[in-house]
This record gives structure tokens, sequence and C-alpha cells, in this order.
């Protein structure tokens, strides 16, 4: 294939956007607004900036980010599933050290209702829906996210104290919305022991 036609084409299509977007400047231009207009669309415009720039930064420094990957599962059989059947729900510590948390959220509760979880250490939680969409929020974490029934939403989480943290589902599911939290006890790191489980395999973190 030779290079050079291509190039030459796609820098036709460049010259040609650009020439487009000078007119449609040009354009704009010539559309008389008034002062006051042009002074509000400023400070709008500059309101706008300021909010984005805020998540953004909030976001940066909070490590608040999209799951990293894809992950699917069959809603219907979670109970079927070797990973989110009931008994390998909760609180596990794989063979590498890591802290993996398995939950189902469902309508309208978050299963294990109750889980022990240590401060100052990397939480890896692992949720998936039964039925329909929900969301998690932790307040003073970096734990929010969409739950979407089909996927697997991880996301690694560190509780800075020891103390009672509530599980809100920040995304509306039902009539019984509203009620849809439990809570999550952190426990001082030297005070919290490994739960006597069976290792389940899944997910990123364990394989
Ligand atoms: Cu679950 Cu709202």
């Amino acid at each position: 294939m030779q290079i050079e036609p291509l190039k030459q084409k796609y820098e036709q299509i460049l010259r040609d956007f650009y020439a487009q977007l000078r007119d449609f400047y040009t354009q704009l231009r010539a559309i008389h607004v008034d002062q006051l207009e042009r002074k509000w669309i400023t400070i709008s415009m500059l309101v706008i900036g300021l909010f984005v720039g805020i998540i953004t930064i909030d976001a940066f420094f909070h490590g608040v980010n999209p799951p990293s990957k894809v992950e699917t599962i069959d809603s219907a059989k979670l109970h079927l599933s070797k990973e989110f059947a009931e008994d390998n729900l909760g609180v596990q510590v794989d063979a590498k050290g890591n802290v993996i948390i398995r939950m189902v959220a469902g309508r309208y509760s978050f299963f294990p209702k109750h889980i022990d979880v240590p401060a100052e250490t990397p939480l890896t939680f692992r949720w998936v829906s039964m039925d329909v969409l929900h969301g998690v929020h932790i307040p003073m974490t970096n734990m929010s996210t969409m739950i979407v029934p089909g996927y697997v939403a991880e996301i690694t989480t560190t509780f800075p104290k020891p103390g009672e943290y509530p599980v809100l589902c920040n995304e509306f599911c039902g009539l019984g919305h509203n009620h849809m939290w439990s809570n999550i006890s952190v426990i001082a790191k030297e005070d919290w022991k490994a739960p006597v489980k069976a290792v389940v395999k899944g997910g990123s973190t364990n394989e």
C-alpha cells in the first residue's frame, strides 16, 4: 500500500475541515449578539468550565475512574455461578493476601447484609446485580459505580478510619430504591481477622 496518496488524502480532509470551521466561525461572528448577552454567554461558559475542572481535578485526586475492563456474567444464574454462589459472597483473602469482597445487589438490598473489613487496607470489591440496574456509593471513599446487570463492577478502595460506613444505592431501581442500603463495619487493621473460607477463583485479582 502506498503511503503518499493516503497522506495527501488525509491532509485534504483536514484542510477542508479547517476551512469549514473557519467559515462557520465567520458566519457566527456576523450574527449580532447584544453586548449584555455576550457577557452572560461568557459567564455561563466560565461556570461550566469551572465545574468540569472541579470534577476532573477531584476525580484525579480521589482516584475516581471507570472500571478498567469489561467483564460479563449471567445475572440470572448468579446462584449457580462459581464465583457468586451464596457461600462465596462476602470477604475473602486470596493466596497473595489481597482482600476480595463479593457483593450482590438486588431489589432492595446488598448481600451479604453485613460485612467486617479492615481499615487502611486496599479492598477489591466485585459487585454484580441479580435483577436491574443499581448503583453503589460509599461516602468518604472512591466507591461509586453503577452495577449493570450482566457485568461485574470491580473497584478497589481503602477505608481510612474504622467505623460504620453506609452503602447506598444511587440508581433508581424501583419503589424500594430509597430503602436500599446496608452498612459495612470497618475494623482497625490489627483487630481484623480474615474469615476462614475456601478461596474462590475469579476476576483479575486472584487468577
Ligand atoms: Cu437499587 Cu436503587
